[in-house]
């Protein structure tokens, strides 16, 4: 597939890591140039760096920006009208203490009402950005991606993409189910870094045999 992240940051990193390393054709998309050009050659693999206008020619766009300029960005992508659109924001307060969404609505669905054409997939949140650069592993087992999203279509190819980068995954329902993802990766920054436990951690859902 061919993977457009706008976003030049800790996550856009080590999402082109694991998904060039897969086999996948990835672009940095970043609003600075110099900055997409670095994050490319540090994620390797032929990861490439593009304008955030040149997102939308891409199979999947991941928005690997804050919550608060997710709709700034997909704007400069000129809408991404029928992209399966991968939103990987937790709508943290300014000083991670907590959500500043949440209950009624979440971050995805509140960008999937900006943008109904954009077809939205909330994915990835919950996996910390140093777990990516461990290959999106813990002590050599997979973690889990939880997938949500309305389009049943886009699910499966985000699921599909992130099987083949070495995830488990885990599809939650209706976008509606952000509404509990985001809290889970609120749970994991205050275990993470409020509680001292550090960054290889990731949740997981088990069932019995
Ligand atoms: N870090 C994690 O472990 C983690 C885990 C799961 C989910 N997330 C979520 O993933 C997203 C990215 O996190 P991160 O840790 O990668 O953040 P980061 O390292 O701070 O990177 C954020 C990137 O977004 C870009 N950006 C900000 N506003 C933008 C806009 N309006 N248009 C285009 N680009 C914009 C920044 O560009 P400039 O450099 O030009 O400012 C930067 O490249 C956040 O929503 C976060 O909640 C993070």
């Amino acid at each position: 597939m061919n993977v457009s992240i706008i976003g030049a940051g800790n996550m856009a990193k080590g999402l082109a890591a694991v998904f060039t390393a897969a086999g996948h054709r990835v672009t940095i998309a970043a609003r600075d140039k110099v900055k997409g050009e670095a994050a490319a050659q540090e994620a390797g693999n032929g990861a490439t760096a593009g304008s955030i206008a040149e997102a939308a020619a891409a199979d999947i766009v991941v928005l690997a920006v804050p919550y608060q300029g997710a709709f700034e960005a997909i704007e400069a992508a000129g809408g991404l009208v029928g992209k399966i659109v991968i939103d990987i924001t937790n709508p943290m307060t300014e000083d991670f203490s907590g959500l500043s969404i949440g209950h009624t609505t979440s971050a995805a669905e509140e960008i999937q009402k900006k943008f109904p054409h954009a077809r939205l997939v909330k994915a990835f949140n919950t996996v910390f950005a140093q777990v990516l650069q461990n290959g999106g592993k813990i002590a050599g087992k997979p973690v889990t991606v939880f997938v949500a999203g309305d389009d049943a279509e886009a699910r499966t190819k985000v699921v599909e993409l992130a099987q083949d980068a070495g995830f488990e995954t885990q599809v939650t329902g209706s976008l509606s189910t952000a509404r509990y993802l985001e809290p889970v990766a609120a749970l994991n920054i205050t275990l993470g870094y409020g509680l001292g436990h550090g960054v290889a951690i990731a949740p997981t859902w088990q069932r019995a045999a």
